[in-house]
């Protein structure tokens, strides 16, 4: 019986049991999949009770930076990110990875985002980070804008980007949403609506609540737009085929998110 679960604070609405749920019973595999409430303080015991009973936990906010401490390998990827959102448990040793930036990756390709530059990443917390560092892997131009510039900057040395005025969303092909902003206000954008591009394709990682003001004005100004959920989907499948071996449908994952979403 497989054991799984996601780890964080607050936890009780992820979606992601939902889509786990669906990735195990799609494939015929019996098993579970808990949301366990874990603050930051609680994450080291928590860790050593994966390690003793569970075949991996997915990690989101606030642990996916503090878990590089604890874990007995962490994967290169994970590291130069500086996050794990994957940890997989295997005869007592936990091994860390990101699914964060890969399933950004896979989003976009299955969802038909044109990989092109330059691409603006409006956030530089730990999802801005992974998308930043996915979008610069396949060569991109990446610029980065954050609230708070010190922390742009130091995304920008750490990657080799360009920390820059939000204003330079014009002349972007391709923006992502990585900040907070929307995240229960459909009133709210980070990107004020004269500053979209005129042409290209916007992503917002906020999903809730799933077309965000951010999108509906990047779809009004005729880009081509993506939700929060295809990269969510991706990341889930890709840390459930870290775990097992077998990568689950993330369309059906996806489906398996909106319905838990509509249902709140
Ligand atoms: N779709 C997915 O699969 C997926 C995956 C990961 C994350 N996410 C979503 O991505 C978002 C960011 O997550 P995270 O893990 O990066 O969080 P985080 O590390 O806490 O970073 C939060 C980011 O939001 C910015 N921010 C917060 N309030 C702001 C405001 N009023 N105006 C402008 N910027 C503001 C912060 O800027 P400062 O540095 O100035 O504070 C920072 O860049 C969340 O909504 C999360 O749910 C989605």
């Amino acid at each position: 019986m497989l054991r799984l679960a996601v780890l964080g604070h607050p936890i009780a609405h992820s979606l992601s049991p939902a889509m786990h749920r669906y990735a195990l019973g799609s494939l015929g595999l019996k098993g579970s999949y808990e949301a366990w409430e874990t603050p930051l303080e609680a994450l080291k015991d928590r860790l050593e009770e994966v390690r003793q009973g569970y075949r991996g936990v997915n990690l989101t906010i606030p642990l996916k930076e503090a878990a590089l401490l604890f874990l007995d390998w962490v994967s290169p990827k994970a590291q130069a990110i500086g996050a794990v959102n994957t940890v997989l448990s295997v005869e007592g040793r936990l091994f860390g990875f990101n699914t964060d930036a890969p399933g950004f990756l896979e989003a976009l390709k299955a969802g038909g985002i044109p990989l092109e530059g330059p691409a603006l990443v409006l956030g530089a917390g730990g999802a801005g980070r992974a998308v930043a560092w996915a979008l610069k892997e396949v060569g991109l131009e990446v610029w980065v804008w954050n609230r708070t510039p010190a922390r742009a900057e130091a995304l920008a040395e750490a990657f080799g980007l360009k920390a820059v005025s939000l204003e330079r969303a014009r002349e972007a092909r391709l923006l992502v949403n990585a900040t907070q902003v929307g995240l229960g206000d459909p009133g709210a954008s980070p990107l004020p609506p004269e500053l979209f591009p005129e042409a290209g394709a916007a992503v917002d990682l906020v999903y809730r609540p799933l077309w965000t003001r951010f999108l509906r004005e990047a779809q009004a100004r005729g880009l081509k737009v993506q939700t929060g959920l295809p990269m969510l989907a991706w990341q889930g499948a890709l840390a459930f085929r870290i775990w097992t071996g077998l990568l689950p449908d993330p369309r059906g994952m996806e489906e398996a998110a909106r319905q838990a979403l509509e249902g709140e």
